[in-house]
């Protein structure tokens, strides 16, 4: 069966890709923000997923506003990189895996979730940046990927409950899979920016971290925020937030922080990163509570183990 292993939030800022295109990750303004994603690499490389779910969003890249999907799931083989007025980024064409796609995309529009099918489609920074954060910057992407494009830049986008609930879908979508593959699942996007008008340079800290923090401990908190909010306190394209309570939904309940990232500003954007581990995932690397000699409860030794499974995945054990 497949499933999935974490859950990975990671801002997507199109500069991050130009400073990597443009060889500047060693600049102190760039290296502030690379130097945080070093862990995550390393996390990455030891996790090996199988497939990774991207959950983001197109800037009028693929789709003009002509059609706008609120929610486009890439059901393609392959998926070149786009062209955003620069010419297309030299990273690697992302291979997608149609088979698990095409499941996901029957159990999840059975489930009612009326995903739009996308045959052919070319991806942004949106996708490529946090690509490119996690899995650094290689000849050939390690693992197929299926994009799954939500509409954040056309009123009204998906409340961040359909986006929570759409996670679930996905999550049992993925379990119903015949074949034994695990599971990443990226939300990306946010945090807090604005980028045009008078509140243009907006970033809104306080917002953000208590959003970081939700996310682990109580979801369920953010789902009901109405876009107003964000928009008030995230800024417009703080919107863009929504689509990792769809990363969230896709996890399980219990989950295991094992790594978190904020720095400001990126661009115009405060850059927030966070790794959720599936307990059952976390709990499988942990040492065996019986082998130990200590008698604490239960519940003492779960914390103690996460508290070290934390510290080992900080110091890149
Ligand atoms: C910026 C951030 C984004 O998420 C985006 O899609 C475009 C621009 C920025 O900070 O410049
Ligand atoms: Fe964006």
């Amino acid at each position: 069966m497949a499933r999935i292993i974490a859950g990975i939030g990671s801002s997507h800022v199109p500069a991050i890709g130009a400073a990597i295109d443009n060889k500047q990750t060693e600049e102190p303004y760039w290296k502030r923000v690379f130097s945080g994603f070093e862990r995550s690499k390393e996390w990455m490389a030891k996790a090996k997923p199988d497939v990774a779910i991207v959950v983001y969003n197109d800037h009028a890249s693929a789709f003009s506003v002509e059609i706008v999907p609120t929610f486009a799931l890439g059901c393609a083989a392959e998926f070149p990189p786009a062209d955003e007025g620069w010419g297309p980024r030299p990273v690697p064409v992302v291979k997608g895996h149609p088979e698990l796609a095409a499941h996901i995309a029957q159990s999840v529009i059975l489930d009612e979730f009326d995903l739009t099918i996308v045959n052919k489609m070319e991806v942004d920074h949106g996708l490529t940046v946090p690509m490119n954060l996690l899995f650094g910057s290689p000849a050939a992407w390690p693992c197929p990927v299926i994009p799954l494009a939500v509409n954040v830049v056309l009123y009204p986008p998906p409340t961040g409950h359909r986006c929570f609930m759409l996670g679930r879908a996905i999550r049992k979508a993925v379990a119903s899979y015949p074949e034994d593959l695990r599971v990443v699942i990226f939300g990306t996007g946010g945090m807090s920016h604005q980028i045009s008008g008078p509140r243009a340079g907006l970033i809104n800290s306080k917002f953000d971290k208590a959003f970081l923090d939700n996310l682990t401990r109580s979801p369920k908190k953010l789902v009901d925020i109405p876009h107003l909010e964000y928009m008030r306190e995230a800024g417009a394209e703080g919107i863009e937030m929504v689509m990792w309570l769809i990363m969230r939904g896709a996890l399980d309940d219990a989950i295991e922080e094992v790594y978190r990232f904020y720095t400001v500003p990126a661009s115009n954007t405060a850059v927030g990163h966070i790794i959720l581990e599936n307990a059952r995932a976390a709990k499988a690397k942990k040492p065996a509570a019986g082998k130990s000699k200590n008698k604490r409860p239960a519940a003492k030794l779960k914390r103690a183990a996460a508290r070290a499974n934390h510290r080992n995945v900080l110091r890149g054990r």
